[in-house]
């Protein structure tokens, strides 16, 4: 039967049938709306979008909106897919950013195209736009509207508990978090596991960013991971990868020196830093149950609303150990100098009874000692020093240096007569320096000193010994490790004060080229020369060249290392930086080349600058050239692996 058909039995034209169907017949009489509709009735005549809209109904066609939450919308698909495939019914799919805006667009669209039923991923209530459309809700909230109808949900903020849980269970109180901002809810939720636990658990640090880009870019990971914490819960598998090369440059060790935990799981996580541990979020089965249970909704099986959680699990993979303070106090002994440094920017450096004006004048800390230590605490070493300093301004100024910079200066002692230290540098214009120092309170340092600190030595690992200091504080310094088991690293600065008998309990000799021509004069090559000093029964010798870079010299190796890519415009303190670097990064567990390209890196960023403890690089700052040194490590490495 058509609409004409219908026109003509009722006597009136088709447009008037079209007015009573479509509820358009104001200026319709009754009396011929009334004939128009038991003509309907009688002959069961079905308009076309009525028959249209059925027709679609029996098409079976489920709409669904969804957020890429996590990067799994395709494998949400899928799970969907495999759900009601099978049971007749296909998928119109809506990938949308996730704002209510865009959200509430695509409910639209698919109300017109007379879908059966509608699965949404959203934690807002649109029963405003889904009126009598079945509707499921699936959300990775527990924070949903009440209103909202059946909803399928796995809760980050629990993920987030979990995580904390895991972690404050295997003794870590302190922890750090780092999440995409549209992810808080983990942060809030490790909060929470940690306010539970009470004291001393605490969220040391957290950063929360737009996207991955900013959070290395505004410093997030620099923030998160570093001493202060002993476990770093990431928002996602990209951020756990993120801290883990992170941490590899910083020389930190996963699990030892850091536990970290992903929240979301993916393959990926298995082969970094020996397999990170994981909160699996189980997005595909989640997708799968809220489908099914709609096309119960739609047969009428299910009426009731219903809320269902889906269960969170772990994945251990061994990135988390019970924190080792062991492993982290790893301690670093300074014995040396603490000078005030007056440095004179020059032209040229004044010879034979010439005089120069200075174009420019600094007083800064250094002093040989004090800057190897301001250097490792910088670099996060756990750094003590043992020196002298005067009763004056200099040295009060010197000692707050050290207190600014993270050094234990227990064992730095006030002279009673004598100044503080004091360094004259000139700088010329290629940025090489000449020192004379005045000792000072620094020849006052001796044994028995050494001796009131030598809980100091027993502490520590690495001992830098400089000799700006008494010949007799430096050779008890050397006993004194000896005794106790230190490695020492010595710069010679004064060969004079070096028994050469000591030469056999030095573990890392770095003399520059002039230093090694006064310990072993001649003409002789480096390698040789370095040789020489390997049969005296030195470890290792590492030569810093200056602009060359460095050569090292031990019983496996013989490498020249290039300079970091920097241009000096004041060398002083190069080696301080260097010796320092080299320290925290042994004593953070890298291996000696590694090592050495990080300190070249350090000494590379402190010669651009003036002055020294100033401008000796922080962690922060060496991070940014974490790749660079990774670049040149692996050169050096596969040159090795070729010779
Ligand atoms: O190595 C540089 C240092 O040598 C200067 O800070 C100066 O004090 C001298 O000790």
């Amino acid at each position: 039967m058509t609409i004409q058909e219908i026109a003509a039995l009722a006597n009136v034209s088709p447009s008037t049938v079209s007015k009573i169907v479509n509820g358009k017949d104001k200026d319709i009489s009754e009396t011929t709306r009334q004939r128009v509709l038991s003509i309907i009735e009688e002959y069961n005549y079905v308009p076309y979008s009525r028959y249209r809209k059925d027709e679609r109904r029996k098409q079976r066609l489920i709409g669904v909106i969804l957020k890429d939450v996590y990067s799994r919308a395709g494998q949400m698909l899928r799970s969907m897919e495999q759900a009601m495939i099978p049971r007749g019914y296909n998928l119109i799919p809506r990938i949308v950013d996730g704002s209510p805006e865009s959200i509430a667009e695509a409910v639209r669209q698919m109300q017109s195209l007379n879908i059966s039923g509608l699965l949404i991923c959203s934690d807002q209530d649109l029963g405003a736009y889904t009126a009598d459309l079945n509707t499921v809700y699936i959300t990775e909230s527990n924070d949903f509207s009440s209103s909202q109808g059946s909803t399928f949900y796995l809760s980050l903020y629990d993920a987030g508990k979990l995580a904390a849980a895991r972690l404050i269970g295997e003794g870590h109180t302190r922890l750090s978090c780092i999440v995409l901002k549209e992810h808080s809810s983990i942060l809030y939720g490790a909060e929470e596991a940690l306010r539970r636990h009470g004291e001393p658990c605490r969220m040391e640090a957290w950063h929360t960013g737009e996207s991955m880009d900013d959070i290395i870019a505004e410093g997030g990971l620099e923030d998160c991971v570093n001493d202060s914490v002993t476990a770093v819960i990431c928002g996602s598998p990209e951020i756990a990868r993120a801290v883990c090369s992170y941490a590899s440059a910083a020389g930190i060790c996963i699990p030892h020196m850091l536990s970290v935990i992903s929240i979301g799981d993916e393959t990926s996580l298995k082969y970094i830093s020996g397999g990170i541990t994981a909160v699996e979020l189980p997005f595909e089965e989640m997708a799968e149950r809220a489908a099914l249970y709609l096309l119960d909704t739609i047969s009428q099986r299910k009426s009731a609303e219903a809320t269902k959680s889906v269960p969170l699990s772990l994945v251990d993979r061994g990135s988390i150990s019970p924190p080792a303070p062991a492993a982290r106090e790893t301690n670093i002994l300074v014995v040396g100098s603490l000078n005030m440094d007056i440095t004179l920017e020059l032209s040229d450096i004044p010879v034979d009874g010439e005089t120069q004006i200075a174009g420019g004048i600094l007083t800064l800390p250094g002093g040989k000692g004090g800057n190897q230590a301001v250097g490792s605490g910088k670099l996060g070493g756990n750094v003590s020093m043992i020196g002298r300093l005067g009763k004056d301004p200099d040295g009060r100024l010197l000692h707050k240096s050290l207190t600014d910079n993270q050094v234990n200066v227990e064992g730095i002692e006030f002279d009673s007569v004598n100044d503080s230290g004091k360094a004259f540098v000139y700088i010329d214009r290629n940025g090489e320096n000449t020192i004379v120092v005045y000792p000072g309170a620094n020849l006052c340092l001796d044994g028995r000193q050494l001796v009131r600190h030598e809980s100091l030595f027993q502490k520590s690992n690495y001992c830098l010994l400089s000799l700006e200091i008494s010949a007799e504080a430096a050779t008890s310094a050397i006993q004194m490790c000896r005794a106790h088991n230190v490695q020492v690293m010595l710069k010679p600065s004064a060969v004079d004060k070096l028994d050469s008998s000591l030469l056999s309990h030095i573990h890392y000799l770095i003399p520059n080229e002039r230093e090694l021509n006064r310990i072993i004069p001649g003409e002789l090559p480096l390698e040789e020369k370095t040789g020489m000093l390997l049969e005296k029964g030195v470890r290792n010798v590492i030569v810093t060249l200056g602009k060359r870079g460095c050569y090292l010299r031990n019983s496996e190796h013989s490498i020249y290392f290039p300079s970091a890519p920097f241009t000096a415009v004041d060398t002083t303190g190069g080696a301080d930086s260097f010796i320092s670097a080299l320290a925290v990064c042994l004593s953070q567990g890298q291996e000696l080349i590694y090592s050495v390209v990080y300190a070249t890196y350090a000494a590379g960023i402190t010669v651009t600058r003036y002055g020294v403890q100033e401008a000796l690089p922080d962690r922060k700052t060496i991070g940014i050239y974490r790749s660079d040194i990774e670049k040149m490590y692996e050169k050096i490495i596969s040159q090795e692996k070729e010779t």
